[in-house]
Protein backbone atom coordinates (compact mmCIF):
# COMPACT_ATOMS: atom_id res chain seq x y z
CA UNK A 1 0.00 0.00 0.00
CA UNK A 2 1.37 3.80 -0.88
CA UNK A 3 2.43 5.76 2.20
CA UNK A 4 0.65 8.75 1.25
CA UNK A 5 -2.80 8.60 1.50
CA UNK A 6 -4.11 10.85 -1.55
CA UNK A 7 -7.34 9.62 -1.20
CA UNK A 8 -10.17 11.49 0.03
CA UNK A 9 -13.09 10.39 1.83
CA UNK A 10 -16.55 11.62 0.56
CA UNK A 11 -19.14 9.35 2.70
CA UNK A 12 -18.39 7.23 5.63
CA UNK A 13 -16.43 4.03 2.95
CA UNK A 14 -16.40 5.84 -0.02
CA UNK A 15 -13.30 7.50 -1.28
CA UNK A 16 -12.84 9.91 -4.27
CA UNK A 17 -9.63 8.18 -6.05
CA UNK A 18 -9.49 10.68 -9.36
CA UNK A 19 -7.58 13.08 -11.19
CA UNK A 20 -7.50 17.10 -11.53
CA UNK A 21 -6.91 18.30 -15.08
CA UNK A 22 -5.75 21.52 -14.52
CA UNK A 23 -4.72 22.51 -17.89
CA UNK A 24 -7.36 21.47 -19.89
CA UNK A 25 -8.71 23.83 -21.89
CA UNK A 26 -10.67 22.01 -24.82
CA UNK A 27 -12.80 19.40 -24.58
CA UNK A 28 -14.06 18.16 -28.04
CA UNK A 29 -15.23 21.70 -28.70
CA UNK A 30 -16.14 22.96 -25.25
CA UNK A 31 -14.07 25.44 -23.68
CA UNK A 32 -12.71 24.47 -20.13
CA UNK A 33 -11.41 27.47 -19.05
CA UNK A 34 -11.17 25.81 -15.89
CA UNK A 35 -9.89 22.39 -16.43
CA UNK A 36 -11.57 19.42 -14.99
CA UNK A 37 -11.53 16.46 -12.72
CA UNK A 38 -11.98 12.93 -14.01
CA UNK A 39 -13.69 11.33 -10.65
CA UNK A 40 -13.15 7.75 -9.92
CA UNK A 41 -14.58 6.45 -6.47
CA UNK A 42 -13.82 3.51 -4.30
CA UNK A 43 -15.97 1.47 -2.17
CA UNK A 44 -14.45 0.14 0.97
CA UNK A 45 -17.04 -2.83 0.88
CA UNK A 46 -15.97 -6.62 0.37
CA UNK A 47 -14.97 -6.78 -2.31
CA UNK A 48 -13.46 -3.11 -2.87
CA UNK A 49 -14.90 -1.72 -5.54
CA UNK A 50 -13.54 0.65 -8.41
CA UNK A 51 -16.48 2.77 -9.61
CA UNK A 52 -15.92 4.49 -12.88
CA UNK A 53 -11.78 5.66 -14.04
CA UNK A 54 -10.02 8.29 -15.86
CA UNK A 55 -8.98 9.65 -18.54
CA UNK A 56 -5.82 7.47 -19.95
CA UNK A 57 -3.41 9.49 -19.40
CA UNK A 58 -3.82 9.62 -15.99
CA UNK A 59 -4.46 6.18 -14.77
CA UNK A 60 -0.92 6.00 -12.98
CA UNK A 61 -2.47 8.55 -10.93
CA UNK A 62 -5.26 6.82 -10.36
CA UNK A 63 -3.85 3.90 -9.46
CA UNK A 64 -1.66 5.50 -7.10
CA UNK A 65 -4.30 7.04 -5.67
CA UNK A 66 -6.23 3.68 -5.48
CA UNK A 67 -2.89 1.95 -4.05
CA UNK A 68 -2.82 5.20 -0.95
CA UNK A 69 -6.26 3.26 0.22
CA UNK A 70 -6.45 -0.38 -0.35
CA UNK A 71 -4.68 -2.95 -1.71
CA UNK A 72 -5.30 -3.45 -5.61
CA UNK A 73 -5.41 -7.45 -4.85
CA UNK A 74 -8.62 -6.81 -2.94
CA UNK A 75 -10.57 -4.72 -5.39
CA UNK A 76 -12.83 -7.26 -7.69
CA UNK A 77 -14.71 -5.28 -9.08
CA UNK A 78 -14.35 -2.31 -10.76
CA UNK A 79 -18.13 -0.35 -12.59
CA UNK A 80 -17.83 1.72 -15.23
CA UNK A 81 -20.64 4.07 -15.44
CA UNK A 82 -20.23 5.91 -18.84
CA UNK A 83 -18.03 4.66 -21.29
CA UNK A 84 -17.26 8.02 -22.86
CA UNK A 85 -12.95 8.13 -22.78
CA UNK A 86 -12.63 10.64 -20.33
CA UNK A 87 -13.80 8.01 -17.89
CA UNK A 88 -13.26 4.54 -19.84
CA UNK A 89 -9.70 5.43 -20.98
CA UNK A 90 -8.18 4.49 -18.17
CA UNK A 91 -10.17 1.59 -18.01
CA UNK A 92 -7.68 -1.24 -19.85
CA UNK A 93 -4.50 0.28 -17.91
CA UNK A 94 -6.65 0.09 -14.48
CA UNK A 95 -7.73 -3.90 -15.48
CA UNK A 96 -4.28 -4.78 -16.03
CA UNK A 97 -2.92 -3.85 -13.10
CA UNK A 98 -5.95 -4.65 -10.83
CA UNK A 99 -7.21 -7.76 -12.44
CA UNK A 100 -10.85 -7.12 -10.56
CA UNK A 101 -13.11 -10.50 -11.20
CA UNK A 102 -15.63 -8.93 -12.58
CA UNK A 103 -16.14 -5.25 -14.81
CA UNK A 104 -19.77 -4.17 -14.53
CA UNK A 105 -21.17 -2.24 -17.23
CA UNK A 106 -24.85 -1.33 -18.97
CA UNK A 107 -25.32 -3.49 -21.39
CA UNK A 108 -25.63 -0.38 -23.70
CA UNK A 109 -22.14 0.14 -21.95
CA UNK A 110 -20.64 -3.17 -22.79
CA UNK A 111 -21.48 -2.35 -26.22
CA UNK A 112 -19.62 1.16 -26.17
CA UNK A 113 -16.58 -0.68 -24.42
CA UNK A 114 -15.86 -3.31 -26.59
CA UNK A 115 -16.39 -0.95 -29.41
CA UNK A 116 -13.49 1.16 -28.35
CA UNK A 117 -11.41 -1.08 -26.92
CA UNK A 118 -12.48 -4.82 -29.21
CA UNK A 119 -12.03 -6.40 -25.91
CA UNK A 120 -13.42 -10.10 -25.76
CA UNK A 121 -13.15 -10.75 -22.10
CA UNK A 122 -16.86 -11.27 -20.38
CA UNK A 123 -18.07 -8.35 -18.66
CA UNK A 124 -21.18 -8.05 -16.61
CA UNK A 125 -24.07 -6.18 -17.54
CA UNK A 126 -26.81 -5.66 -14.49
CA UNK A 127 -30.31 -5.51 -15.13
CA UNK A 128 -31.94 -2.10 -14.51
CA UNK A 129 -32.28 -1.89 -10.57
CA UNK A 130 -29.95 -4.85 -9.83
CA UNK A 131 -28.16 -4.75 -6.29
CA UNK A 132 -25.07 -6.19 -5.52
CA UNK A 133 -23.64 -6.95 -2.18
CA UNK A 134 -20.35 -5.84 -0.99
CA UNK A 135 -20.34 -7.38 2.11
CA UNK A 136 -22.84 -4.99 4.05
CA UNK A 137 -22.81 -2.63 1.84
CA UNK A 138 -25.16 -2.91 -1.15
CA UNK A 139 -25.20 -1.18 -5.01
CA UNK A 140 -27.93 -0.47 -6.87
CA UNK A 141 -27.43 0.49 -10.57
CA UNK A 142 -30.17 2.69 -12.15
CA UNK A 143 -29.93 3.12 -15.97
CA UNK A 144 -29.86 6.96 -17.34
CA UNK A 145 -30.39 6.28 -20.82
CA UNK A 146 -29.32 9.33 -22.74
CA UNK A 147 -28.08 11.07 -19.88
CA UNK A 148 -26.26 11.81 -22.08
CA UNK A 149 -25.15 8.59 -23.97
CA UNK A 150 -27.02 5.40 -24.47
CA UNK A 151 -25.19 3.43 -21.89
CA UNK A 152 -25.08 5.99 -19.17
CA UNK A 153 -26.18 4.66 -15.61
CA UNK A 154 -26.20 5.76 -12.17
CA UNK A 155 -24.47 3.47 -9.44
CA UNK A 156 -26.18 4.02 -5.55
CA UNK A 157 -24.38 3.19 -2.48
CA UNK A 158 -27.54 2.43 -0.50
CA UNK A 159 -26.33 2.47 3.04
CA UNK A 160 -24.92 5.48 2.36
CA UNK A 161 -26.94 7.38 -0.07
CA UNK A 162 -24.87 7.99 -2.15
CA UNK A 163 -25.42 8.89 -5.59
CA UNK A 164 -22.36 7.56 -8.22
CA UNK A 165 -23.99 10.26 -10.95
CA UNK A 166 -21.13 9.92 -13.72
CA UNK A 167 -21.49 13.35 -15.92
CA UNK A 168 -24.99 14.21 -14.77
CA UNK A 169 -24.56 16.93 -11.91
CA UNK A 170 -20.97 17.63 -13.13
CA UNK A 171 -19.05 20.56 -14.11
CA UNK A 172 -15.28 21.33 -15.54
CA UNK A 173 -13.93 22.66 -12.84
CA UNK A 174 -10.22 22.18 -11.69
CA UNK A 175 -9.88 22.58 -8.02
CA UNK A 176 -7.59 21.23 -4.73
CA UNK A 177 -11.36 21.31 -2.94
CA UNK A 178 -12.99 18.29 -3.86
CA UNK A 179 -16.37 19.29 -1.87
CA UNK A 180 -18.99 22.10 -3.11
CA UNK A 181 -19.00 23.43 0.02
CA UNK A 182 -15.93 24.35 -0.23
CA UNK A 183 -16.21 26.27 -3.35
CA UNK A 184 -18.35 29.54 -4.22
CA UNK A 185 -21.98 29.12 -5.23
CA UNK A 186 -21.46 31.89 -8.25
CA UNK A 187 -18.69 29.79 -9.72
CA UNK A 188 -20.55 26.42 -9.17
CA UNK A 189 -24.24 27.54 -10.79
CA UNK A 190 -22.07 29.20 -13.49
CA UNK A 191 -19.90 26.47 -14.48
CA UNK A 192 -22.96 24.10 -13.61
CA UNK A 193 -24.80 25.99 -16.08
CA UNK A 194 -22.30 25.64 -18.74
CA UNK A 195 -22.22 21.67 -18.18
CA UNK A 196 -26.04 21.59 -18.22
CA UNK A 197 -26.16 24.49 -21.35
CA UNK A 198 -24.02 22.19 -23.37
CA UNK A 199 -24.09 18.50 -22.78
CA UNK A 200 -27.53 18.12 -21.02
CA UNK A 201 -29.49 20.29 -22.95
CA UNK A 202 -30.75 17.78 -25.65
CA UNK A 203 -32.22 15.78 -23.25
CA UNK A 204 -34.16 18.24 -20.77
CA UNK A 205 -37.29 16.01 -21.11
CA UNK A 206 -35.69 12.77 -19.32
CA UNK A 207 -34.11 15.29 -17.13
CA UNK A 208 -37.54 16.63 -15.83
CA UNK A 209 -38.58 13.20 -15.77
CA UNK A 210 -35.76 11.67 -13.94
CA UNK A 211 -36.03 13.98 -11.72
CA UNK A 212 -39.56 13.39 -11.15
CA UNK A 213 -38.95 9.80 -10.16
CA UNK A 214 -36.45 9.48 -7.47
CA UNK A 215 -38.97 9.10 -5.08
CA UNK A 216 -40.17 6.29 -6.87
CA UNK A 217 -36.89 5.22 -7.43
CA UNK A 218 -36.38 5.21 -3.83
CA UNK A 219 -33.15 8.05 -4.54
CA UNK A 220 -32.77 10.24 -2.00
CA UNK A 221 -29.15 10.98 -1.86
CA UNK A 222 -27.53 12.69 0.71
CA UNK A 223 -24.12 12.58 -1.48
CA UNK A 224 -24.18 12.99 -5.12
CA UNK A 225 -20.51 12.05 -6.51
CA UNK A 226 -20.36 13.15 -10.08
CA UNK A 227 -17.65 12.40 -12.51
CA UNK A 228 -16.15 15.96 -13.00
CA UNK A 229 -15.77 18.68 -10.64
CA UNK A 230 -16.78 18.91 -6.66
CA UNK A 231 -19.07 16.69 -4.78
CA UNK A 232 -21.92 17.38 -3.35
CA UNK A 233 -21.92 16.51 0.72
CA UNK A 234 -24.21 19.19 1.99
CA UNK A 235 -27.23 20.13 0.42
CA UNK A 236 -27.32 18.17 -2.51
CA UNK A 237 -30.65 19.25 -3.30
CA UNK A 238 -28.57 22.61 -4.45
CA UNK A 239 -27.79 21.40 -7.77
CA UNK A 240 -30.67 18.92 -8.48
CA UNK A 241 -33.06 21.96 -7.81
CA UNK A 242 -30.87 24.02 -10.57
CA UNK A 243 -31.30 20.87 -13.20
CA UNK A 244 -34.92 20.51 -12.35
CA UNK A 245 -35.06 24.97 -13.55
CA UNK A 246 -33.12 24.63 -16.45
CA UNK A 247 -34.22 21.21 -17.75
CA UNK A 248 -37.83 23.34 -17.80
CA UNK A 249 -36.11 25.93 -20.74
CA UNK A 250 -37.76 28.50 -19.01
CA UNK A 251 -37.79 31.80 -22.17
CA UNK A 252 -36.55 35.04 -19.94
CA UNK A 253 -36.62 38.68 -20.94
CA UNK A 254 -33.09 37.83 -22.28
CA UNK A 255 -31.76 37.89 -26.08
CA UNK A 256 -28.62 36.67 -27.48
CA UNK A 257 -27.10 38.25 -30.59
CA UNK A 258 -24.83 35.91 -32.26
CA UNK A 259 -23.07 37.33 -35.28
CA UNK A 260 -19.56 37.44 -37.35
CA UNK A 261 -18.40 40.41 -39.31
CA UNK A 262 -16.00 40.58 -42.50
CA UNK A 263 -15.59 44.82 -42.45
CA UNK A 264 -17.52 45.42 -39.74
CA UNK A 265 -21.10 46.30 -41.01
CA UNK A 266 -23.04 43.40 -39.50
CA UNK A 267 -21.11 44.68 -36.52
CA UNK A 268 -22.85 47.74 -36.59
CA UNK A 269 -25.88 46.17 -37.16
CA UNK A 270 -25.95 43.88 -34.74
CA UNK A 271 -25.13 46.90 -32.09
CA UNK A 272 -28.10 49.07 -33.83
CA UNK A 273 -30.40 45.58 -33.02
CA UNK A 274 -29.09 45.05 -29.49
CA UNK A 275 -30.23 48.97 -28.81
CA UNK A 276 -33.75 48.19 -29.93
CA UNK A 277 -33.80 44.31 -28.34
CA UNK A 278 -32.47 46.69 -24.88
CA UNK A 279 -34.82 49.81 -25.62
CA UNK A 280 -37.89 47.15 -25.50
CA UNK A 281 -36.81 45.85 -22.16
CA UNK A 282 -34.76 42.92 -22.48
CA UNK A 283 -31.23 41.88 -21.04
CA UNK A 284 -29.43 41.78 -24.18
CA UNK A 285 -25.98 39.87 -24.76
CA UNK A 286 -24.21 40.38 -27.65
CA UNK A 287 -21.95 37.42 -28.78
CA UNK A 288 -19.66 38.27 -31.84
CA UNK A 289 -17.80 35.24 -32.73
CA UNK A 290 -14.27 36.76 -33.36
CA UNK A 291 -14.29 36.64 -29.52
CA UNK A 292 -16.62 33.87 -28.34
CA UNK A 293 -16.56 30.66 -28.62
CA UNK A 294 -19.31 28.21 -29.29
CA UNK A 295 -20.22 26.67 -26.16
CA UNK A 296 -20.32 30.13 -24.17
CA UNK A 297 -22.76 31.15 -26.15
CA UNK A 298 -24.94 27.90 -25.90
CA UNK A 299 -24.43 29.14 -21.85
CA UNK A 300 -25.71 32.30 -22.58
CA UNK A 301 -28.96 30.45 -23.84
CA UNK A 302 -30.20 29.29 -20.61
CA UNK A 303 -32.84 31.67 -19.40
CA UNK A 304 -32.66 33.45 -23.00
CA UNK A 305 -35.89 34.58 -24.71
CA UNK A 306 -35.06 35.14 -28.22
CA UNK A 307 -31.50 34.14 -29.93
CA UNK A 308 -30.94 36.55 -33.34
CA UNK A 309 -28.54 35.74 -35.46
CA UNK A 310 -26.03 38.11 -38.18
CA UNK A 311 -23.87 37.34 -40.81
CA UNK A 312 -22.61 38.48 -43.77
CA UNK A 313 -23.04 37.12 -46.92
CA UNK A 314 -19.52 35.25 -47.76
CA UNK A 315 -19.75 33.52 -51.67
CA UNK A 316 -23.49 33.27 -51.32
CA UNK A 317 -23.18 31.49 -48.34
CA UNK A 318 -23.81 32.38 -44.71
CA UNK A 319 -20.16 33.45 -43.27
CA UNK A 320 -18.68 29.77 -42.17
CA UNK A 321 -18.48 30.86 -38.12
CA UNK A 322 -22.05 31.76 -38.09
CA UNK A 323 -22.83 28.41 -39.75
CA UNK A 324 -20.48 26.30 -37.17
CA UNK A 325 -22.30 27.89 -34.60
CA UNK A 326 -25.67 27.16 -35.50
CA UNK A 327 -24.52 23.76 -35.95
CA UNK A 328 -23.72 23.48 -32.57
CA UNK A 329 -26.35 25.44 -30.96
CA UNK A 330 -28.68 23.38 -33.07
CA UNK A 331 -27.43 19.91 -32.23
CA UNK A 332 -28.25 21.59 -28.67
CA UNK A 333 -31.89 21.57 -29.21
CA UNK A 334 -32.91 24.69 -27.37
CA UNK A 335 -36.47 25.54 -26.95
CA UNK A 336 -38.90 28.42 -26.44
CA UNK A 337 -36.70 30.69 -28.07
CA UNK A 338 -38.15 33.66 -30.59
CA UNK A 339 -35.29 35.14 -33.01
CA UNK A 340 -34.68 36.89 -35.93
CA UNK A 341 -31.60 37.55 -38.43
CA UNK A 342 -29.78 40.13 -40.22
CA UNK A 343 -26.95 40.99 -41.90
CA UNK A 344 -24.58 43.12 -44.96
CA UNK A 345 -23.98 41.83 -48.07
CA UNK A 346 -22.37 43.15 -51.51
CA UNK A 347 -23.97 41.76 -54.25
CA UNK A 348 -26.20 38.48 -53.36
CA UNK A 349 -27.22 38.68 -50.22
CA UNK A 350 -28.52 35.48 -49.15
CA UNK A 351 -27.39 34.93 -46.14
CA UNK A 352 -30.34 36.53 -44.23
CA UNK A 353 -32.64 34.16 -45.45
CA UNK A 354 -30.42 31.33 -44.91
CA UNK A 355 -30.32 32.83 -40.88
CA UNK A 356 -33.85 32.09 -41.22
CA UNK A 357 -33.80 29.01 -42.51
CA UNK A 358 -31.90 27.62 -40.03
CA UNK A 359 -33.85 29.41 -36.90
CA UNK A 360 -36.77 27.79 -37.88
CA UNK A 361 -34.96 23.99 -38.13
CA UNK A 362 -33.88 24.80 -34.93
CA UNK A 363 -37.31 25.67 -34.41
CA UNK A 364 -37.15 29.05 -32.67
CA UNK A 365 -40.16 31.03 -34.35
CA UNK A 366 -39.12 33.83 -36.11
CA UNK A 367 -40.82 36.60 -35.63
CA UNK A 368 -39.97 39.73 -37.56
CA UNK A 369 -38.57 40.04 -41.17
CA UNK A 370 -34.63 40.32 -41.23
CA UNK A 371 -32.94 43.01 -41.93
CA UNK A 372 -29.88 43.05 -45.08
CA UNK A 373 -27.87 46.01 -45.71
CA UNK A 374 -25.84 47.12 -48.64
CA UNK A 375 -22.54 46.71 -48.03
CA UNK A 376 -22.41 49.50 -44.91
CA UNK A 377 -25.18 50.35 -43.06
CA UNK A 378 -26.16 53.88 -43.52
CA UNK A 379 -28.91 55.89 -41.22
CA UNK A 380 -32.22 53.95 -42.30
CA UNK A 381 -30.53 50.70 -42.27
CA UNK A 382 -29.60 50.88 -38.61
CA UNK A 383 -33.29 52.46 -38.07
CA UNK A 384 -34.46 49.30 -39.58
CA UNK A 385 -32.33 47.23 -37.24
CA UNK A 386 -33.08 49.29 -34.06
CA UNK A 387 -36.77 48.09 -35.22
CA UNK A 388 -35.85 44.53 -35.63
CA UNK A 389 -34.57 44.49 -31.64
CA UNK A 390 -37.95 46.26 -30.38
CA UNK A 391 -40.09 43.79 -32.39
CA UNK A 392 -38.46 41.08 -30.97
CA UNK A 393 -38.14 42.45 -27.76
CA UNK A 394 -42.11 42.85 -27.86
CA UNK A 395 -42.77 38.81 -29.02
CA UNK A 396 -40.57 38.31 -26.13
CA UNK A 397 -41.97 40.83 -23.48
CA UNK A 398 -45.40 39.26 -24.55
CA UNK A 399 -44.60 35.44 -24.05
CA UNK A 400 -42.24 36.53 -20.99
CA UNK A 401 -44.55 38.99 -18.77
CA UNK A 402 -42.58 39.02 -15.75
CA UNK A 403 -39.09 38.34 -16.13
CA UNK A 404 -37.59 34.53 -15.92
FE1 LIG B 1 -17.48 13.08 -18.86
FE2 LIG B 1 -19.72 12.00 -21.16
O1 LIG B 1 -18.08 12.08 -20.32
Amino acid sequence: MDSSLRAVRISDRAYWVGAVDWGLRDFHGYATSRGSTYNAYLVLGDPVTLIDTVKAPFADELLRNVASLADPAAIDYVVCNHAELDHAGGLPRTIAALRPERVIASALGIKALRGHFHWDQPLYAPQDGETLRLGDLTLRFIETRMLHWPDSMFTYLEEEQTLFSQDAFGMHLASAERFADQLETAVLREEAGKYFANILLPYTNLITRLIGRLPELELAPRVIAPDHGPIWRERPETIVGWYADWAIQRPGRKAVVVYDTMWQSTDAMARAVGEGLAAGGLSVVLRPLAACQRSDIATSLLGAGALLLGSPTLNNQVFPTVADVVTYLKGLRPRNLVGAAFGSYGWSGEAVAQLEAMLQEMKVEVVAEGVKAVYVPDADVRARCRALGEAVAAAVVERVPVTG
